[in-house]
């Protein structure tokens, strides 16, 4: 008598019925979500993942400010033909120095999480100035304008706002953004320090030219990074969860 009541009461009443709803699924979306933030294994460590270097650094704010993530997404994921067109699929712990991340949600071009080293530094410059000079039939519009000069002067302000959201970059990381970002630039500069602050990280004359450095030097010392931290073959699932 008393569940049918009851049962009626709640059905015919709107409101009522909204808020047990709500309630209902609170409790659904708590149980899910509170663990998450307690539990360290959130993102699983990996080695090799590290800051990005300033010159990386900068060559993403341009990849975000020109829009790249439109048409380019930087996610594998764990099926067959992703693995074995780009790689191995990507981790949490690959992005977790992205603010904000670049996963993105369209392909109008390829996914470019594995993107690093598959080229030489030559190809992507020539291809960003020119896309259709390299592949004929590419829809992805020009970008020559970025062998303009990098505007650097501000670089070690974009390491401490990171920092200021967890990027674990040192004092000593920021002081020396500057001189880091135009060794990393250069390779015939001295990079004994530059390669002990950042591990796997390449010296290049990314886009052909060591004696200035421009936009399309930093975005081409990005892009060839991405994927290339982490040793995949180091990185089962037990291993990862281990570490
Ligand atoms: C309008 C969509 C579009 C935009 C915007 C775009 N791309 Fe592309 N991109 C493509 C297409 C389509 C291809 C495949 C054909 C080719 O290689 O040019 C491609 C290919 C690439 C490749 C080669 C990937 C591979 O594995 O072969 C790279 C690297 C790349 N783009 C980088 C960039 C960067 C960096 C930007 C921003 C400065 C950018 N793209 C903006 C459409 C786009």
């Amino acid at each position: 008598m008393f569940r049918r009541f009851s049962h009626a009461l709640i059905e015919k009443n709107l409101i009522l019925m909204g808020v047990l709803t709500l309630i209902t699924v609170s409790i659904g979306g708590l149980v899910q979500i509170v663990p998450l933030f307690a539990v360290e294994t959130t993102i699983e460590r990996v080695e090799g993942v590290r800051p990005y270097t300033p010159l990386e650094l900068m060559g993403r704010n341009i990849y975000v400010r020109e829009g790249c993530y439109t048409c380019h997404s930087q996610m594998v994921r764990p099926f067959r033909d992703e693995l074995e067109r780009y790689g191995h699929y990507s981790l949490a712990a690959e992005s977790m120095y992205d603010h904000p991340f670049q996963w993105g949600s369209k392909r109008t071009g390829p996914d470019l999480a594995r993107v690093g080293g598959r080229y030489s530094d030559d190809w992507h410059a020539a291809h960003l100035r020119s896309p259709r000079a390299v592949v004929p039939e590419s829809v992805m519009p020009p970008y020559a304008f970025l062998d303009r000069p990098l505007d650097y002067r501000d670089v070690e302000y974009h390491l401490r706002g990171l920092r200021a959201v967890g990027v674990p970059y040192t004092d000593e990381m920021v002081a020396n953004a500057r001189l880091d970002l135009e060794t990393q630039a250069n390779p015939e500069m001295d990079n004994t320090a530059f390669a002990a602050r950042y591990a796997r990280a390449r010296q290049g004359a990314f886009d052909g030219n060591p004696r200035e450095v421009t936009e399309m030097d930093a975005l081409v010392a990005y892009l060839q990074m991405l994927g290339t931290l982490v040793k995949f073959s180091d990185v089962t699932p037990d291993r990862v969860r281990q570490q």
